[in-house]
């Protein structure tokens, strides 16, 4: 009787172990299922994997791209953002030339370089900076103050901090010509300012007083080359940059202005970095944009400007000293540009629903040829009978962003061109063969 009810229990026990396990197991699938769908685990996943301070830290394998998911034909595309991640393949080519370690103890200090206005811009950074405007030769960097943001988003926001007065007796108008970077109004009064407000199209401007122009150059967008357009003085003008680089437009002249706003996330195509630069003339708008960065977060990340050095060095050398290993960055981009664009004209013809805007060919003095604007968007129309283009794309499963978020009509979107090979020649192929 003790030898069978101890038997009994064994078998108990196999059971509830056995029982146990497949739980376990079941657990485990089904837990790095859900992971896998989202990218943001799948993000902290790569983290966990390179946890080892003294390892290269190697997160080349891409997250899967948040923009494709299902089978080919009814994937829904999303071109929405302008995610870079176009660039990924150059920068994976490159291999360790642009991995850099940081140990533990470095990057504590709030400081970089005290006796700098821009007193939290690694001088590494702001070295490499230089270097590389004067081999594109696309913006002047003498006698020019450079503050270093968190994006050029944070560097829009301490420009507005700095010129406008700060005892006017109402805001000041920040103006740009519609079709205008969707973000501007939002960023503008998110926060409801008393020092500034958003007063939309700056052609359709005609109040008195002092204003603020934000003039990007080639726009977002529609890509077109743009000069101010309020024509009165009173008025200070902020060049927004942001893709004045020879893989989208010529580079015709160094830009010359007051104060010009520049990122990596449409130059090298680091978004994620989140780092921005301004060159500014004036020292006293420079000192105050530094106190708004200063204000807001106390300097910016020093581990993604040592980065951010690493990735221009790379970038300059590229151009400089090109190899069989290191391809001439900008050619190497300019070309991928210039196909993704005879590639969606193409698409655009055959399908005869839409159309693209037209650029003159202009001489490039960095790439020495001529060529017509490449924007990293598609400003498409769409043709009557289509009256919300974007409602008409999403019911193809293509998601772009309303013109209406631009300040102009519904019959236009914007696209995203910078998404990866896979997701773009879906796309071109999807609209291609869309008709009524
Ligand atoms: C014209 C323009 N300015 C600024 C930005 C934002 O740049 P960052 O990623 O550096 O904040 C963008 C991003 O799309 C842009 O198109």
């Amino acid at each position: 009787m003790g030898r069978l009810s101890s038997i009994f229990s064994l078998r108990h026990l196999l059971v509830l172990s056995l029982a146990a396990n497949a739980s376990l197991i079941l657990r485990v699938v089904y837990e790095s299922d859900k992971s896998s769908l989202n990218p943001v685990n799948q993000r902290s996943d790569a983290l966990m994997a390179g946890d080892d301070a003294t390892q290269k830290t190697h997160f080349s394998a891409p997250s899967p791209p948040p923009s494709v998911a299902g089978a080919a034909e009814d994937r829904v595309i999303n071109l929405d953002h302008g995610d870079p991640t176009m660039y990924e393949t150059f920068w994976q080519k490159m291999g360790d030339k642009s991995t850099i370690v940081i140990p533990g103890w470095q990057s504590m200090s709030y400081f970089s370089d005290v006796g700098n206005l821009c007193w939290f811009l690694e001088p590494e950074f702001g070295k490499e900076i230089v270097r590389l405007h004067k081999i594109v030769g696309n913006a002047v960097t003498e006698d020019r103050y450079i503050v270093v943001g968190t994006g050029s988003t944070q560097l829009f926001q301490a420009v507005l901090y700095a010129v406008s007065p700060h005892d006017a007796a109402e805001p000041m108008s920040v103006v740009s010509a519609a079709p205008y970077y969707s973000s501007y109004p939002a960023i503008t009064d998110c926060l409801k300012s008393g020092l500034y407000t958003w007063a939309g199209d700056a052609r359709e401007f005609n109040k008195d007083g002092p204003f603020i122009e934000l003039v990007t150059s080639p726009n977002n967008p529609d890509g077109h080359t743009r000069d101010s357009v309020v024509n009165r003085t009173g008025g200070i003008l902020v060049h927004d940059l942001a893709y004045y680089w020879p893989q989208y437009t010529a580079i015709s002249a160094p830009a010359d202005h007051g104060i010009m706003l520049f990122t990596v996330s449409k130059s090298t195509g680091h978004a994620g970095m989140r780092i921005g630069w301004a060159l500014v003339k004036d020292r006293e708008v420079a000192k105050k944009m530094v106190k708004y960065i200063e204000l807001s977060s106390i300097g910016v990340s020093k581990d993604s400007q040592l980065r951010a050095a690493r990735v221009l060095k790379v970038l300059s050398d590229s151009c400089e000293s090109p190899s069989n290993e290191t391809q001439p960055f900008f050619n190497s981009v300019y070309h991928i540009m210039a196909e993704r664009w005879r590639l969606l004209r193409e698409a655009v013809k055959h399908s005869g629903l839409f159309s693209l805007p037209e650029f003159s060919p202009a001489y490039c003095r960095f790439l020495n040829q001529s060529f017509e604007n490449q924007p990293a968007f598609a400003w498409l129309k769409c043709e009557e009978p289509i009256e919300d283009c974007e409602e008409f794309l999403r019911s193809k499963k293509i998601l772009t962003r309303s013109g209406r978020q631009f300040g102009v009509g519904p019959q236009y979107v914007r696209i995203s061109l910078l998404d990866r090979d896979e997701n773009f020649s879906l796309f071109v192929k999807r609209l291609s063969n869309i008709h009524l």
